[in-house]
């Protein structure tokens, strides 16, 4: 699932406006974007109702990112009522950490997935009882907004896309975002975050750098060229998008988080039951045959660790980016 990252090209203005001469050569690329798209979106969808499950590292770094920010006494300077967006909910669990923070503020939930925003909104909904409340068997349709019924403790669902957020420009007051952006394109996507956000409005940010399943590609490599997996962007990149985009980082930490199996198989069935399993561009396309799972597995335990269990890493890049009162001229 490795996937090519560009920056913005000649004609191509930061977050994706295209310019006058971009039309030319929008096609094909456009499509394969589309395409890839909605390869993610389709994993995801198939992945909501086993996500919670096998979530543990999700939920280890979605708690993390909450103590990364309090620890840092990080808090949103947009103006008092501005929403607080959860990008790329997933189940939900940082609405939760959202909802911790500041109770009184209204939340979006935004996904590219339907499904998963509807796991969002029954989780909210049961948790909240006076708010969301889904409509039985109904998803949101790709673009549209689900605004729950009224109770004191409303939630927006937003079905949507991270590089093309459906909101006004300088409307949310927080941009919470654990564990999506790695699917997207840094620029495009810290630029809109920038966009959306009020003067003074914070993005706290959780993503994957590059040793992320680095013992699962060291494994496979003795067996194959294929990708088993999507490229990961160094800090630096996510940091250069930034400055990029106009955002001041105000603070920034890395940190390995392990997720632990008792074999190989386990591990591989919890990626996927989580639905991290959109690969383009160099997919292996056919089964592994025994002799080659056989070599995998020996390959991969030379990682077993003294308490029996075999780890895959994960790369962990917090961010907390500030969007200026004062616009850099
Ligand atoms: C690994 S899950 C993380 C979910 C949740 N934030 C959590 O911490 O459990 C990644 C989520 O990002 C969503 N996603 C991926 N690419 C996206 C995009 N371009 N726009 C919006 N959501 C996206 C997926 O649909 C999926 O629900």
């Amino acid at each position: 699932m490795r996937e090519r990252r560009s920056h913005p090209e000649a004609g191509t203005a930061p977050g994706g406006a295209r310019g006058p001469t971009a039309a030319v050569d929008a096609g094909p690329p456009a499509q394969a974007e589309r395409s890839r798209r909605n390869s993610i979106r389709s994993a995801f969808d198939r992945a909501a109702a086993s996500y919670d499950e096998a979530a543990h590292v999700q939920r280890e770094i979605c708690a993390r990112l909450a103590r990364f920010a309090a620890a840092h006494g990080l808090h949103t300077t947009a103006p008092a009522g501005a929403p607080l967006l959860d990008a790329g909910c997933g189940t939900g669990f940082g609405l939760e950490a959202l909802a911790q923070r500041s109770p009184d503020a209204p939340r979006i939930a935004l996904d590219l997935a339907p499904s998963m925003l509807h796991q969002a909104r029954r989780r909210h909904a049961a948790l909240h009882p006076a708010g969301a409340a889904p409509a039985p068997g109904a998803a949101p349709a790709p673009g549209g907004a689900l605004p729950a019924p009224g109770g004191a403790d409303p939630l927006l669902a937003l079905c949507g896309d991270l590089e093309h957020l459906p909101l006004a420009s300088a409307s949310v007051g927080l941009v919470w975002s654990s564990l999506a952006m790695q699917w997207c394109e840094p620029t495009r996507t810290l630029a809109e975050c920038a966009r959306v956000l009020a003067a003074g409005g914070l993005a706290l940010v959780a993503t994957l750098g590059p040793r992320t399943l680095w013992e699962l590609r060291a494994a496979f490599a003795l067996i194959d060229d294929a990708r088993h997996t999507i490229d990961f962007q160094p800090q630096a990149h996510w940091l250069a998008a930034a400055q990029h985009a106009g955002l001041a980082v105000e603070a920034s930490d890395s940190a390995e988080v392990h997720a632990c199996a008792p074999d190989l198989r386990g591990l591989l069935q919890d990626i996927k039951r989580i639905g991290a399993t959109t690969v383009d561009g160099g997919r292996r396309r056919q089964p592994l045959g025994r002799a080659a799972w056989s070599r995998l597995q020996a390959a991969y335990e030379r990682h077993r660790r003294p308490d029996g269990r075999l780890p895959a890493t994960y790369d962990v890049i917090l961010l907390a980016l500030r969007k200026p009162t004062h616009p850099r001229p």
